[in-house]
């Protein structure tokens, strides 16, 4: 048995997803009752670490890890060695001599992978330029709790074919939904995204489209969902972006189209009036901290995960009866 990473949205199987989303909830329900977190924790210490700003991700990974009774160490990398040119290799070799996860925001999806290669401890995606798991973890936890399920709900993403939206169309495949992207020319999801979005689909009954038609998308669309359209590391293409992007925001037009009972969503930061209309993100549909608010949940669940497959990934093999007998 290997150390489990989640780096990609992939990293879990469909049952293993649905699972987690369970613990998500019960864990939930647990902090909201007020008899206290269970605290496999203990003892346990998680690194935290940013190469690129954060809110959401790094306040809510370290309340989630100190709920869970251990100990979060947040980690600015510009002022660790890293900064300084120190390799990630050498930097997952040493981290892993001090604690028990390495969760990390980067830039190219590239980093995490050669982290998890040199890193004998779990590591997790907080954010790459490719992919958002760990929030797409959050938003089928919110869908499933606004819809009463996943699968066969169509989620219509307007705007950038981004990290988040890469980790909408896998987890979204994973759980057997219909998720349709509406994204400029040029802008779409990545081919390799769909493919494997694609094989996933024919698995799980769910189904992936693209079109440049953002009404399209959000016609009878059960969730309506975007993101920022220059996202952090392009701001030199914002105002390029906001031109291109007009008629893929997320207005009153969109929520028209849509399912009467349709939610919105939204990972935050948002640019009120630019990508969403104000008077969406503050309207009656808006479940957009309610997202917020479930990261903390599905962390808690997936480092459990994580923690779990690594406890077992260190035990020493069963004793065979051949062994007993050499013994
Ligand atoms: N949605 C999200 O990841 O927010 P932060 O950038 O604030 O962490
Ligand atoms: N696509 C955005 C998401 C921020 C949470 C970005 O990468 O900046």
């Amino acid at each position: 048995m290997r150390v489990r990473h989640f780096l990609l949205d992939t990293d879990l199987t469909p049952s293993e997803q649905a699972a987690i989303l369970d613990t998500a909830d019960h864990l939930k329900a647990t902090r909201r009752s007020g008899a206290g977190a269970p605290g496999p924790f203990a003892g346990r210490s998680v690194a935290l670490l940013f190469e690129k700003p954060s809110t959401r991700t790094r306040l809510s990974f370290d309340v989630a890890v100190t709920e869970l009774g251990g100990h979060p160490v947040v980690l600015d990398a510009a002022t660790t060695q890293l900064g300084r040119g120190e390799t990630v290799e050498d930097t997952a070799a040493v981290f892993s001599r001090y604690v028990d996860a390495i969760v990390m925001r980067t830039f190219a999806q590239d980093r995490l992978e050669r982290l998890a290669a040199s890193a004998s401890v779990p590591v997790v995606n907080a954010l790459s330029d490719h992919a958002h798991p760990c929030q797409a973890l959050a938003d089928l936890q919110t869908i499933r709790e606004f819809k009463g399920g996943l699968a066969g709900l169509t989620l219509a993403y307007l705007g950038d074919g981004n990290n988040v939206a890469h980790s909408l169309v896998l987890a979204g495949a994973l759980a057997g939904m219909r998720v349709r992207v509406a994204s400029p020319p040029g802008y779409e999801p990545f081919e390799q995204v769909l493919r494997q979005a694609g094989e996933i689909c024919a698995a799980t009954g769910g189904d992936v489209v693209v079109t440049h038609d953002a009404l399209e998308a959000a016609a009878g669309a059960d969730v309506l969902y975007t993101d920022v359209w220059a996202s952090m590391g392009q701001d030199t293409e914002t105002d390029s972006r906001s031109l291109v992007f007009q008629p893929y925001r997320l207005d009153e037009k969109a929520v028209e189209a849509a399912d009467p009972e349709a939610i919105v969503m939204h990972c935050l930061p948002a640019h009120r009036d630019l990508e969403i209309a104000g008077s969406v993100l503050d309207g009656p549909r808006s479940v957009v901290f309610d997202q917020a608010e479930n990261r903390l949940h599905a962390q808690k669940a997936l480092l459990s995960f994580l923690l779990e497959h690594a406890d077992a990934a260190r035990q020493p093999p069963a004793r065979t009866p051949a062994d007993k007998a050499v013994r």
